[in-house]
């Protein structure tokens, strides 16, 4: 597989936009597979080389606030709290959408997801650019997310024309998804915008159980090769990684940390030929409620 150009040129990244090509979209969370909102063949690319389906929506990643608003249709009060809050940063909204947005972009949905991400280099991006674009995490469908422009590359190859590298991500899971247009907001996805945060900003939020709408929750998703065996304790994680071609994974010392180095460790299992990966599971407080929801997803169906 031919290596993709890689760099720091933001112009470049631009025009490669402008002319309707696929960019490697450094974000605070995950790196995303970006095309211009403005092209719809190249929108149409985006699905074709992550091998989604047409029905999950992708996520409108804008400059600002205003930017925002002029994708939905609706923008409800509380939409405009939790911006004011946690904008530019790792949170996803889920607002009706404004008839302009594509419907390839939605799957036909009445709603769209729209998120400022606070990576300097993506916001320098989308303000030249002065265009909204959607991008997915830049994997194929059901692997796992890439966090470094290097991931994107082994990930994508010459499917995506130009990745701008902007190091490895701040966050390393995917941003909350918080649904808007029901009352209470419901949490679609977890993310290091956590419950606890939201809850103290707007109060009432629904319990994020039931058949979600956001695909991310799909049982399996973020899937390494190898197997992930979770366990609740350090000392049962060491217990079962005695042979060689098990690791250990601790991601509930350093939750933080965990989060950042996940997606990076689960490819270096597969890189290394590791047969099983034993994750110690994090409490499910603030980061930790991300983190145990990857790594289940991780380890579904193993
Ligand atoms: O952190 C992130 O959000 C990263 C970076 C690149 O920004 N992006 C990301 O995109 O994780 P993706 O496409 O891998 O996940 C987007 C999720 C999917 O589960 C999709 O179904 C959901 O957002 N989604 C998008 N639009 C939606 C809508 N209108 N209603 C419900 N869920 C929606
Ligand atoms: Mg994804």
């Amino acid at each position: 597989m031919n290596r993709p150009d890689t760099g720091v040129d933001v112009e470049r990244a631009r025009d490669v936009l402008n002319r309707g090509g696929l960019v490697g979209l450094p974000t605070e969370t995950v790196y995303g597979l970006a095309a211009s909102i403005a092209h719809e063949e190249a929108i149409r690319r985006v699905f074709a080389v992550k091998g989604r389906p047409a029905d999950h929506p992708l996520i409108v990643h804008v400059a600002n606030v205003e930017a925002a608003r002029s994708v939905a249709g609706v923008w409800p009060a509380v939409a405009q709290r939790l911006a004011d809050a946690f904008w530019p940063g790792p949170l996803t909204l889920i607002v009706e959408r404004s008839d302009d947005v594509p419907d390839v972009v939605t799957g036909g949905r009445d709603t769209v997801a729209v998120r400022v991400p606070s990576k300097d280099i993506a916001r320098e991006l989308l303000k030249l650019l002065g265009q909204a674009v959607v991008a997915p995490s830049a994997n194929r469908f059901g692997k796992v997310s890439p966090t470094t422009a290097g991931h994107v590359a082994d990930d994508l190859g010459s499917d995506v024309d130009y990745i701008l590298d902007g190091g490895p991500c701040d966050v390393g899971v995917e941003s909350t998804i918080v649904d808007c247009t029901v009352d209470p907001p419901q949490i679609l996805r977890p993310g290091a915008i956590t419950a606890e945060q939201i809850q103290g900003l707007i109060g009432d939020l629904a319990a994020a159980s039931g058949p979600s709408r956001a695909s991310g929750m799909l049982e399996s998703h973020y899937a390494p090769e190898c197997r992930i065996l979770t366990v609740e304790t350090l000392a049962e994680a060491r217990d079962l990684t005695v042979d060689p071609s098990t690791r250990l994974i601790d991601a509930a010392s350093d939750p933080e940390a965990a989060a950042r180095r996940l997606y990076a460790e689960l490819r270096a299992c597969d890189r290394d030929n590791i047969r099983t990966a034993v994750v110690v599971l994090p409490n499910a407080e603030g980061l930790g409620a991300a983190l145990r929801d990857r790594i289940l997803k991780a380890a579904f169906g193993h």
